[in-house]
């Protein structure tokens, strides 16, 4: 004869096994195993069973209680199941699938990214500055007098307190050689701002990298050689390089800088690219007040300057024939440097 323990197992199996849905599984649990179902009810039970029952009966319950448990989880399994594969007959796996958008670098970046390269491969290394300036940096120390025109609220965007968004990035010499002694080998690339009539080569936010080299008996055939090579990795080894006499007034000699490459589309014209120069002593000089030194005796060092314009730069080497289309994020533009 069983035991009816054994018999409301039994029961127990079968109405789980019965079970048709969630609901149904449910209050069978609460039925057998809920805190007054018939299991739990057994519990109860046990105190009032003699000394030698008890072990007995009370082994009996807990595989009674832990096979009903078992079968219950077993088929709630079941039903999960049931509905995750229910939910996943929508999907067609056969649709194509939705492509993540791929990004790219804006081709002022890319031409930054090969300049500096370049430069880096000749010892450069990277130098930086303010966007915002006050007017020592930006003009003073430059050998800029108080009545050059560049420094009129014409030509710069002025703030309010007297400073100054940078018409260059020539502030980052004197930057740099306040924080540093010679000798001095950087390159600094950034934004330059200017209030000029905006059209196709003109934008009041244009870009530079400035150079500067500083040392014991620099040329003007050391700042020639550096260009040159500089041009020729980036137009090709066919590219000519050519330096007409100019002025800026923190340099003396000061240079502009063409370039002509029959690999460019514009391959018989002369194209500027660059300002350069000997540094002027006068701009040691105010670096050396400045720093309350004479790190920089332009009697002992001498050096070269360069600015070259960044996205004069990136128009000739991928034809593109406005500048403002630099900064409209037009992906049909972007897109074709991608
Ligand atoms: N700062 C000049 C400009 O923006 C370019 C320039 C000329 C930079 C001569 C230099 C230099 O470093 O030596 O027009």
């Amino acid at each position: 004869m069983s035991h009816p323990l054994e018999q409301l197992r039994d029961d127990a199996l079968r109405e789980i096994e019965s079970a048709r849905d969630e609901q149904t599984l449910e209050a069978a649990r609460v039925k057998y195993l809920g805190r007054s179902g018939s299991v739990s009810a057994w519990g109860e039970q046990m105190k009032t069973l003699g000394k030698d029952e008890k072990p007995i009966v009370g082994k009996l319950l807990n595989e009674v209680r832990n096979a009903v448990a078992a079968a219950i989880e077993e088929r709630a399994q079941k039903f999960r199941a049931q509905k995750e594969s229910a939910a996943l007959s929508n999907i067609d796996i056969s649709l194509p699938g939705t492509p993540d958008e791929r990004g790219s670098l804006h081709p002022l970046t890319q031409m930054l990214d090969r300049s500096i390269d370049i430069f880096r491969r000749m010892g450069f290394v990277l130098a930086d500055g303010p966007d915002i300036e006050d007017e020592w940096h930006c003009f003073d120390a430059l050998n800029t007098p108080p009545e050059h025109p560049a420094r009129n609220e014409q030509d710069t965007f002025y703030l309010p307190d007297g400073r100054l968004l940078r018409t260059h990035t020539s502030t980052v010499q004197i930057r740099a050689m306040q924080t540093a002694p010679p000798p001095m080998r950087v390159i600094a690339p950034g934004a330059a701002y200017r209030r000029d009539e905006i059209d196709a080569t003109h934008n009041a936010q244009f870009h530079q990298i400035e150079g500067l080299y500083v040392d014991e008996n620099v040329s003007v055939a050391d700042l020639k050689g550096t260009l040159e090579f500089f041009m020729r990795e980036l137009f090709g080894a066919e590219t000519q390089v050519q330096f007409r006499p100019h002025y800026f007034p923190f340099t003396e000699p000061s240079l502009e800088v063409y370039v002509k490459s029959k690999a460019l589309k514009k391959g018989e014209q002369w194209i500027e690219v660059a300002g350069s120069g000997i540094v002027h002593p006068a701009v040691f000089e105010a670096v050396n007040k400045a720093r309350g030194d004479k790190a920089y005796d332009p009697e002992k060092w001498t050096g070269y300057a360069f600015g070259l314009g960044m996205d004069r730069l990136a128009m000739i080497l991928f034809d593109i024939p406005d500048i403002r289309l630099f900064a409209q994020n037009d992906l049909r533009f972007l897109r074709q440097f991608a």
